[in-house]
């Protein structure tokens, strides 16, 4: 199933797509692209619209840090 274009996603950059019903956020880090559920469990922020340094994702409403490796926590939320 396609939902986006490589080239659409700069490195540094994600989108949000609906992948059947589910939101899904791409990542693209420096070229490999990761898939996370858009919808983090704290208290539902949309992490698409979150900062990327590196692998990690800060979810913008409460600052937990991810790993878009793995989905780790690496930081709780402030
Ligand atoms: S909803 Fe993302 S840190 Fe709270």
């Amino acid at each position: 199933m396609k939902v986006a274009k490589t080239n659409e996603i700069e490195p540094g950059q994600a989108r949000l797509v609906d992948v059947q019903g589910k939101r899904i956020a791409l990542f693209n880090v420096d070229g490999t692209f990761f898939a996370l559920d858009n919808t983090y469990t704290h208290r539902g922020g949309p992490l698409a619209d979150g900062e990327i340094s590196g692998h990690e994702v800060t979810c913008p409403w409460h600052g937990a840090r991810f790993d878009v490796r793995t989905e780790e926590v690496v930081g709780p939320p402030a």
